[in-house]
């Protein structure tokens, strides 16, 4: 309705009063002082001071983003996190405590070892990493199991330690000084253990002392003379064949182990023993001369009654090979018992 429209009704406007669009009498709003504005000021706080009172804001409930970020970690430090590279380095070389060290090397490998690594923590907090020293040994155990099968030793005799055995003298002897295997083994002196007998534990107690080597930080070495001699002879005549070995490499093999046992070095006969006996020769010079240990175990004898033409060890394999493993301590093993012959614990 505009006001063009308006029709003007005397009656309806005493019901309702006065025209709405009849401007209202002009009032004029009081001049902006100081004080007033002041007064305003006041009042307007007032105000929203009594709204904040009588309506306070509801608590917003944290959520856990809210939370973590009022977190501020303490800095994390590669060195409280991971062993010290230069711990790990050291074990390699504490001999002292053998136990000891065997269980910090286990316990490192349980908590941080990651398929043969580990972590570790430089001196500046750098990472750096560290070959596990639990499975290092643990791969050289491997390797000399493999080296066993290789020379026709049966893996079992790795399966046995110490305490599982009857120590009768000298392997008494024996098993006390692979506890100082490393001191042995640093002052690269020799052992033979001799026995006309067999089965009387000789075979058994050199596996041991390749073990006490291995687990020493040293690599051992385990050779049959024989069976070496045989894969070089193939190799002269089936050039490169499998599982044949140049003289070179049959040598290579004898000299550069920290510890080398010869198995079972015994009669040379045949077409094979030439080759043994110069392999025999190298191996024992080149040793000898750069003093790294030797333990060698045989069946045959030192010496023979006078008159008698039985073959000693060094009527086959020359009067020096004794001299050349100097210096040496030779164990007759004759504590008489065959543990072969034993009556085995389950029987037909
Ligand atoms: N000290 C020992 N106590 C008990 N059994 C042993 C001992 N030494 C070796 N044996 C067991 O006797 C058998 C023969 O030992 P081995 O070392 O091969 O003798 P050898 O080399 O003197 O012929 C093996 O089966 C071995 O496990
Ligand atoms: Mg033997
Ligand atoms: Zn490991």
């Amino acid at each position: 309705m505009t006001h063009a429209d308006h029709e003007v009704d005397p009656m309806l406007d005493a019901l309702i009063g006065l025209d709405m669009d009849i401007p209202a009498p002009h009032t004029p709003s009081p001049p902006m002082t100081p004080e007033l504005a002041q007064a305003a000021h006041a009042h307007l706080a007032q105000a929203r001071a009594n709204d904040r009172a009588q309506h306070p804001k509801p608590r917003q409930t944290p959520t856990v983003a809210d939370l973590l970020g009022k977190i501020t970690p303490a800095p994390i430090e590669a060195a409280n996190l991971y062993p010290a590279a230069r711990q790990i380095d050291a074990l390699a070389r504490v001999r002292s405590m053998p136990r000891f060290v065997q269980a910090v090397r286990l316990a490192l490998h349980d908590r941080d070892c990651v398929s043969g690594h580990l972590v570790a923590a430089g001196e500046n907090g750098q990472i750096l990493d560290r070959f596990c020293p639990h499975c290092q040994q643990v791969n050289l155990e491997t390797r000399l199991r493999a080296q066993l099968k290789a020379s026709g030793i049966e893996g079992r005799y790795l399966d046995s330690e110490w305490a599982d055995l009857e120590l009768l003298p000298p392997l008494d002897r024996v098993a006390a000084k692979c506890a100082d295997i490393d001191a042995l083994i640093r002052a690269g002196v020799s052992l033979l253990l001799y026995s006309e007998q067999t089965g009387c534990g000789k075979t058994q107690a050199s596996m041991l002392i390749a073990k006490a080597s291995i687990r020493a930080g040293h690599d051992a070495q385990v050779v049959n003379l024989a069976r070496l001699a045989l894969d070089v002879r193939e190799g002269f005549s089936n050039r490169g064949g499998e599982g044949t070995l140049t003289e070179r490499a049959a040598l290579l093999r004898m000299t550069t182990p920290a510890l080398l046992v010869i198995e079972d070095l015994g009669a040379s006969e045949g077409e094979t023993a030439a080759i043994e006996r110069r392999l025999l020769g190298l191996a024992l010079d080149h040793r000898q001369m750069h003093r790294l240990a030797t333990v060698v175990t045989t069946n045959l004898p030192l010496v023979v009654p006078e008159g008698s033409r039985a073959p000693t060890l060094g009527s086959i394999f020359g009067a020096r090979v004794l001299a050349r493993l100097q210096p040496l301590t030779a164990l007759h093993v004759n504590h008489g018992v065959n543990f072969r012959a034993r009556k085995s614990e389950v029987s037909w």
